[in-house]
């Protein structure tokens, strides 16, 4: 694993995020989710908020020539690393905030994040950076929660959302993440329905943003 410019987190951070991010991630219906968008990716593959690696497992070794995972909890990322020795594509964990993406301009041909958009303090700075390190035209697989659009959920989402993402890691319930994709300069094609459980937590994104083939 390697580290890049990934400050200190508190106790709390460190030692009960992991273990909330893990449980709240592995439920049966993020699973169907991970094995619907995760084969998709392909050629050089950068995972933004990888965690704890549950996407591995269902990345298509027939279309991934490598999988970058970065991630700025090292906690999660040393549960990632025992799962990236089961891979069957070639992994490699960075230690690094998606706002500073340690690569070059155009290294990879698909990104995915599953979940961690909500939770990245700077969402466009970070996008602005994945789309650098994007082909022109390359694909972001994305699978997401936000902004619910009933007044009734979206209100609880604005009340709830301080003292949420102090215990949850940084997560935000009420991003408006077509806006923030569109704001970046990508082109969405998502699919948005209520997912399982609370409809302030439940509101979900998923499918397929590209970034501009020029520029
Ligand atoms: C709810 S977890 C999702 C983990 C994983 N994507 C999954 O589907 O299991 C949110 C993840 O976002 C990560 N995260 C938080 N701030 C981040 C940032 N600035 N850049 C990248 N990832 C970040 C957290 O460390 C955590 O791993």
């Amino acid at each position: 694993m390697t580290s890049s410019d990934a400050s200190e987190p508190g106790w709390w951070d460190r030692r009960v995020v992991p273990w909330i991010v893990e449980k709240a991630c592995r439920s049966s219906e993020i699973l169907e989710e991970r094995k619907r968008w995760v084969p998709r990716a392909h050629g050089r593959v950068l995972e933004l908020g990888i965690g704890s690696g549950l996407n591995l497992a269902f990345y298509d070794a027939a279309r991934v020539t490598r999988v970058t995972g970065i991630d700025p909890s090292a906690a999660l990322l040393a549960k990632a690393a025992i799962r990236a020795a089961d891979a069957s594509v070639p992994v490699e964990l960075v230690c690094a905030p998606a706002e500073r993406l340690p690569f070059a301009a155009a290294s990879f041909d698909s990104a995915l994040v599953t979940y961690s958009l909500c939770s990245v303090d700077d969402p466009q700075r970070a996008l602005a950076e994945l789309r650098r390190v994007l082909v022109p035209g390359g694909e972001l697989l994305l699978v997401e929660h936000g902004r619910a659009p009933d007044a009734g959920p979206r209100r609880v989402q604005r009340w709830l959302t301080p003292l949420w993402s102090r215990v949850g890691g940084g997560c935000q319930l009420d991003r408006d993440v077509p806006a923030l994709l569109e704001a970046a300069g990508f082109t969405t094609e998502l699919e948005t329905a209520y997912s399982r459980g609370p409809r302030w937590l439940s509101y979900t994104f998923q499918g397929v943003a590209r970034s501009p083939i020029a520029g």
